[in-house]
């Protein structure tokens, strides 16, 4: 496992999820991410969902669910509950706002919280999500088991994440930025399944998705050199302030390691027995 990054001092766990949750909460992350901020998008949740076996009887909780994006499509497309848990208090206002100018209105809620210690009670949930965070999760193990925990017997995990299949993390994506981009703790597959089996899951489902990974890199990395021309010739005002060279630095790091089958990304579902 990697050593968390040199910059995060003091509390680091409460410091690494502040600094994830603002990242991803600032509108830079949605402009170079757009609403859904995992690869696959909208397309790979509603397979999850499929996995999952949701419909309108069913009750769903989305930890990490960012800016509700995929909780609203899911709630739309299967007609469940869902609850969201999101870390960033910024996010959750959004995703709530999101929700309520929804059709999906009286189906969907978020609230503040840490998947670490879930705000909800034991065996209330038939199906649990979570989308390109556990990896950024420093107590995986507790995350585990707080998933097991909030669900019903017979419930389902459904996790999608980055997975590393080589010992080492390349330099150029060791440091705090690569750790919020969830690369830097990307645990290959085995790991993955190990925090749930230890936990108690039983594994159902484990499918690579590498190519929707390298569809997200290339496109940051092409809104990353519009923009940088952009700004260049005073055209475009970003939300926000971005060292282009480091980011574009670690998209290129992060292409080239994709390629050399570093890094993929992977679905996988578990149930509780
Ligand atoms: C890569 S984004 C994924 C968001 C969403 N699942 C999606 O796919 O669109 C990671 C999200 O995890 C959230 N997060 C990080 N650590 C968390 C924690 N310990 N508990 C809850 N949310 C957390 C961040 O605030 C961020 O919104």
């Amino acid at each position: 496992m990697n050593s968390k990054p040199e910059t995060v001092t003091g509390n680091d766990d409460q410091d690494l999820k502040s600094c994830c949750a603002n990242v991803y909460q600032s509108d830079l992350a949605r402009f170079l991410l757009g609403d859904s901020f995992h690869p696959g998008g909208i397309a790979l949740t509603e397979y999850l969902g499929t996995l999952l076996q949701l419909g309108p009887d069913k009750q769903l909780l989305d930890v990490a669910a960012g800016q509700g994006t995929s909780a609203i499509h899911l709630a739309q497309r299967f007609g469940c509950n869902v609850l969201g848990i999101e870390y960033s208090a910024v996010s959750v206002e959004r995703a709530n706002e999101a929700a309520q100018a929804s059709d999906v209105a009286h189906l969907v809620t978020f609230k503040q919280g840490d998947a670490e210690h879930l705000p909800v009670s034991a065996e209330s949930y038939d199906a649990l999500i979570c989308e390109c965070a556990f990896c950024t999760f420093p107590n995986k193990a507790l995350a585990a088991t707080e998933f097991l925990r909030v669900l019903k017997p017979g419930g389902m995990v459904g996790l999608s994440d980055l997975t590393r299949k080589t010992a080492e993390v390349p330099a150029d994506l060791q440091g705090l930025l690569a750790w919020i981009a969830c690369i830097a703790d990307a645990q290959p597959l085995e790991r993955y399944v190990q925090y749930l089996v230890t936990a108690g899951f039983s594994m159902q489902t484990l499918e690579q998705h590498d190519q929707a990974l390298s569809d997200m890199v290339r496109e940051i990395h092409g809104k990353l050199l519009g923009a940088e021309l952009l700004v260049k010739l005073n055209k475009l005002q970003l939300p926000g302030t971005i060292d282009f060279g480091q980011a574009k630095t670690m998209a290129r790091a992060a292409a080239t390691a994709i390629k050399a089958q570093q890094f993929g990304y992977a679905v996988m579902t578990a149930s509780k027995v």
